[in-house]
């Protein structure tokens, strides 16, 4: 197929649009959430621009699916001054409430939540380009990560409802709390990432500004009034804007006690240091990534390709773990090449609801034009693009690019491309893959690609003190989510699981007396009369 023919097609006219996919009109969102109550607010609004674009007589036009708030910092600030009201220094109703009856509330939204699947799973396919497959598997993903908290908070609290006696010691220990949390997640999974912090901030019983990503807006639109009925007044705000504008001010009032972000490390940096009273802030975040893929020249090739293909570029490379660059042992690159062009030509283009596609315009503004500068930097020091219609674009689409050979004076061979271009390393010396990883500003994950045990096995141990996880013969991913999800250097803070994020949203309060007789009595007397919520030994099943 000729570069034109590739592309000829990609863009729909308008009435090519299949019904059940069409937005109705523009949403003109003037709503947020703030103290139990959806506000309108008449100020300006960002134009919510989607990747997909028309096609016409005239050309190729942009789509404006609608428009959002652009609150300023003043009414940013009525969301955090809610928050901090129904904490209420540790005394408000949600942060006081039993575990049982906050599970109560998470499954109320929930089952709200689940009315909204079509509505936000359209969305995603408009406001970020997603696949309809992918999207689907985003919601569903979501609900499930909602279940699995709320069975391993029960199981937590199921623990923590017996004493424990240490040395003459008889104690209590139970996760509390720890305040108002921040909670602001990606463009590129703008529902699940954000639902990872936001609900287990929620079911420990803090209370929660959320901000959702500068893309994937709209999409939270029709979960606003699940938010709203399903917790108490105050327990979750939902604010929009600039994060400039408001998130900068939210940190420099010193009132967060917990900031759960996804997002660059250098945008984390700053907002971390705004707070004026930086031991109190407790952080929990995902951030960039360079995850190498590592081929080694005895190797299942197919199995290697397979999984270096879709780690690199399924939705479009744009995914944190994604496999951001290749090092293939030179034994073995051409066949790697060859092998991996002719399954990415496999790849249908497409838009994000047409049947088996999996390259999607993409989302960010001036991304296209970025890519295409990485490529061409690149070519200036020796790569070629040797993939067939490597970089060809078109509007918000680019067709991925596989450079070859990568050295160390391009930028791509260090910065985080997210997006749809495949660099590849030729290697003789493991060394310089080594050295790549010890060097790296990142830690997040790798792949380690081989049948040699020796050869692998030595790789793990090289690797085991650099990156959260080491997949071998697989792509980097963060599933399944009841393993630790994390990374080191400028990859990460803190360790996210179903199980690791209640750790996360919480801290644990002892309650402790010294194994005497009355001391005893006093225990059994609150228990029975049920003269403490903390102090019992209540069972949730
Ligand atoms: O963007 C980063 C995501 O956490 C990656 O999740 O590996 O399931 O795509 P995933």
């Amino acid at each position: 197929m000729t570069t034109d023919h590739l592309l000829a097609n990609l863009f729909p006219g308008a009435n090519e649009i299949p019904e059940q996919f069409r937005l109705p009109a523009p949403i003109e969102q003037r709503d947020y959430l703030v103290d139990g109550q959806l506000r309108t607010w008449d100020g300006p609004l960002a134009q919510v621009r989607s990747p997909v674009q028309v096609s016409g007589p005239d050309g190729d036009a942009p789509v404006i699916i609608g428009s959002t708030p652009l609150l300023n910092a003043e009414t940013a600030l009525t969301a955090l001054d809610a928050a901090v009201r129904a904490y209420d220094r540790g005394q408000g109703t949600w942060p006081t409430l039993r575990v049982v009856e906050r599970i109560q509330h998470v499954e109320a939204f929930l089952r709200r939540m689940r009315e909204q699947r079509d509505a936000v799973v359209k969305l995603l396919m408009w406001e970020i380009g997603k696949n309809l497959q992918d999207s689907q598997k985003e919601f569903d993903r979501t609900c499930d990560y909602i279940t699995d908290t709320i069975n391993a908070l029960k199981e937590l609290d199921r623990r923590s409802s017996r004493f424990e006696l240490e040395q003459d010691t008889l104690g209590q220990i139970r996760r509390v709390p720890l305040g108002v949390a921040l909670c602001m997640g990606p463009y590129n999974y703008p529902l699940n990432e954000t639902f990872t912090t936001l609900i287990p901030a929620l079911i420990m019983g803090n209370t929660v500004v959320f901000k959702p990503a500068k893309l994937g807006v709209l999409l939270i639109r029709p979960l606003l009034e699940a938010f709203r009925d399903s917790f108490p007044a105050g327990v979750i705000n939902v604010i929009y804007g600039s994060g400039r504008e408001t998130v900068s001010a939210l940190m420099a009032s010193g009132k967060i006690d917990i900031f759960a972000f996804i997002g660059t490390n250098k945008a984390a940096s700053d907002l971390k240091k705004l707070h004026p009273r930086p031991h109190r802030l407790r952080a929990t975040l995902g951030l960039d990534a360079k995850n190498p893929g590592i081929v080694l020249p005895e190797v299942d090739l197919d199995n290697a390709v397979n999984e270096a293909v879709t780690g690199a570029l399924s939705f479009n490379g744009q995914r944190c773990t994604a496999l951001k660059i290749l090092f293939v042992h030179e034994a073995v690159v051409d066949s790697f090449i060859e092998k991996f062009n002719h399954k990415l030509a496999t790849l249908k283009p497409g838009m994000p609801w047409e049947d088996g596609v999996s390259l999607t315009p993409l989302p960010e503004p001036g991304k296209v034009d970025y890519l295409h500068a990485l490529v061409a930097d690149a070519e200036t020091h020796g790569a070629h693009v040797v993939n067939r219609n490597g970089g060809v674009s078109r509007g918000s689409f680019f067709y991925p690019a596989v450079l070859y050979p990568v050295n160390p004076q391009m930028r791509v061979y260090h910065e985080e491309q997210f997006g749809p271009v495949v660099p590849i390393v030729p290697y003789r010396e493991l060394e310089t893959v080594i050295d790549y990883v010890l060097e790296s500003d990142f830690g997040q994950q790798l792949s380690i690609f081989g049948t040699d045990p020796a050869q692998v096995g030595k790789l793990v141990d090289t690797f085991a003190n650099q990156v959260g996880r080491i997949n071998i013969n697989a792509q980097c991913q963060r599933g399944p989510d009841t393993f630790p999800f994390n990374g080191r250097k400028n990859s990460a803070e803190g360790t996210l699981s179903v199980h690791d994020a209640l750790r996360v949203f919480s801290i644990r309060t002892l309650v402790a007396t010294k194994f005497q007789a009355h001391n005893k009595d006093l225990i059994s007397d609150i228990i029975r009369d049920r003269a403490s919520s903390f102090l019992t030994t209540d069972y949730i099943f």
